[in-house]
């Protein structure tokens, strides 16, 4: 099963053995991660299950749909060019050691 860390805003790290299938967010969830709320429960609706990954991370994901682009607009934190809803990205091998930084809330 892929292994996730997720990083968090004041740089503590925390790593997640996730199984295949879940979304991001939902790993996080049953790992109690802070700062993933996720308050529609995954239907892309909220924007609080805001994460934020690398270029190179990013670029072997599913490109990010009109729905989510639009969504991003109301994140707590500022959007940076690598912030996706984790809601919206399926665990599979490619998440395999990935570093997924969690925003700080402005
Ligand atoms: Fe609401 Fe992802 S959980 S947008």
């Amino acid at each position: 099963m892929p292994e996730i860390t997720f990083i968090l805003p004041a740089g503590k790290e925390q790593t997640c053995t996730a199984r295949e299938g879940l979304s991001l967010m939902e790993v996080a969830l049953q790992n109690a991660v802070p700062g993933i709320i996720a308050e529609c429960n995954g239907s892309a609706a909220c924007a609080t299950c805001h994460i934020i990954v690398d270029d190179a991370l990013a670029s072997t994901l599913d490109p990010i749909s009109e729905h989510e682009n639009d969504m991003l607009d109301f994140t707590a934190a500022p959007r940076a060019p690598g912030s996706r809803l984790s809601c919206q990205i399926k665990v599979d091998g490619r998440l395999d050691g990935a570093a997924i930084l969690i925003p700080a809330e402005m």
